[in-house]
């Protein structure tokens, strides 16, 4: 789950209780304490959070850019504070500062600025419960983010995974509408942002980021299950489609198929013993995980896929292809998706050998399960009643046809929802829930 943490900084002083309720939807509020000194600013103390303490339920994320901060982690406890975040650059005890902190019943966080390394954290990101990442250096609002910050973010998720800690990842300057995405799939957990939030109306811009990330969940360190039978022959865009997933499995003859197209290695393979042998040439020189599952008569590739996502606690995966070995393909991927879902994994297909919402006799559709963010489950037997064009009404949802191709073979009358016989694309989205 990613939060906000609203920098009053860019906020408008001469009216501050009314510009924090104007956050009030966030959990946190991000309070910056500059002294002059260890920043070229100064802007406010602890009589301010004191003032505003009273007048807001927010989490205050308190981040002193002071030095000797030691010296006044009691006072900003005291004024209010639930979170106080010292810099390492700033204190030459931030083991005893971090000590102190806690000491005051407060949640510990420590910061290093864009120049600082990663190594300076390495003995106190057990102790914290946060760390703050300054993506600009810190001192004023609306400065520009600086792009190696990115990079930093993942070393940094990387370290607070190996520490096996819940260390909340704070990000904090210079982040807006086109960088929040990027910032999030890095790794980070607590946006800070004072110029793009205060700007103009509050809520709105706090929506417009959320929306932002709500319309790419499915891009976001998603795991990407590469299975066997693609259909695509756009190169271009099967590679457009992989690209933001940062763990892919390639699943028996996916390998060979990503391997051919993309000259792209998975971090994973996996497959029976026959579909491993088979490739052996092609598996010698790749340096990530094979994992043999034994063959099971009675599942699919894609659904061991998904039983080895559970047992590898991947909760959010897309998939790519369609599995193979099952009665009737275009089931294929809809039981797959139905699959997971029953194991608890959010799933979602993406171009492009996507087959969805076949038709019976019944002219009834047969199933359809969610695949993209806006998803509804529909059960097994769904009437779906055409509006206009191309909006359908179903289960108070509106839905609007979508299709990037291959619409010509879709045989849309009363009723009746579509043919897929020749596995073309299709799918719905509900302009509500959307
Ligand atoms: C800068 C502060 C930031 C700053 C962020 O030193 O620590 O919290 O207020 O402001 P924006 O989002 O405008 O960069
Ligand atoms: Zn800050």
């Amino acid at each position: 789950m990613v939060n906000f943490a609203p920098s009053i900084l860019s906020a408008d002083f001469s009216n501050l209780e009314e510009e924090v309720k104007k956050v009030s939807s966030t959990k946190y509020l991000h309070l910056d304490i500059m002294d002059g000194r260890f920043v070229p600013n100064i802007t406010y103390g602890s009589p301010i959070i004191k003032a505003i303490r009273p007048k807001s339920e927010h989490i205050f994320d308190t981040h002193l850019m002071i030095v000797e901060p030691e010296k006044y982690i009691k006072e900003f406890a005291k004024a209010g504070s639930d979170i106080i975040t010292v810099h390492v650059e700033a204190t030459n005890h931030i083991h005893r500062a971090v000590q102190m902190i806690k000491n005051e019943g407060c949640k510990a966080g420590v910061s290093i600025n864009p120049g600082t390394s990663l190594s300076t954290l390495e003995y106190i990101i057990d102790e914290v419960d946060l760390v703050l990442l300054m993506s600009v250096n810190p001192g004023f609002g609306g400065q520009k983010f600086i792009k190696s910050s990115l990079e930093k973010l993942e070393k940094l998720k990387k370290m607070v995974e190996k520490s096996n800690t819940d260390t909340v990842i704070e990000i904090d300057g210079g982040i807006n509408f086109g960088n929040i995405k990027e910032v999030v799939n890095a790794g980070a957990d607590l946006i800070v942002s004072g110029s793009t939030i205060f700007k103009g109306n509050p809520e709105e811009n706090l929506n417009k980021f959320r929306k932002i990330l709500e319309s790419s969940w499915f891009l976001m360190k998603e795991t990407l299950i590469v299975l066997n039978g693609l259909y695509t022959n756009n190169k271009k865009e099967f590679l457009k489609l992989i690209e933001p997933y940062n763990n892919i499995i390639a699943v028996d003859g996916g390998y060979k198929f990503l391997k051919e197209i993309t000259q792209k290695e998975p971090n994973t393979i996996i497959g029976d013993f026959d579909s491993l042998n088979r490739d052996s040439k092609l598996l010698n020189d790749f340096n990530g995980e094979i994992y043999e599952f034994s063959s099971d008569k009675d599942k699919t590739d894609g659904e061991l896929a998904i039983d080895y996502c559970k047992k590898n606690n991947i909760n959010k995966i897309s998939i790519i292809g369609a599995t193979g070995g099952r009665i009737d393909q275009q089931y294929g991927n809809i039981i797959l998706l139905d699959y997971a879902l029953k194991n608890g994994i959010q799933a979602n297909i993406i171009e492009p050998g996507l087959q969805i919402g076949i038709i019976d006799d019944k002219r009834t559709i047969k199933n359809m399960i969610n695949f993209t963010l806006s998803i509804f489950s529909l059960s097994k037997k769904t009437t779906i009643n055409k509006l206009t064009g191309v909006k359908y009404e179903l289960d108070n949802h509106i839905l609007t046809r979508e299709s990037s191709r291959g619409i010509s073979n879709i045989i849309l009358k009363k009723d009746v929802l579509i043919d897929v016989s020749k596995g073309k694309l299709l799918y719905f989205i509900c302009q509500k829930c959307w």
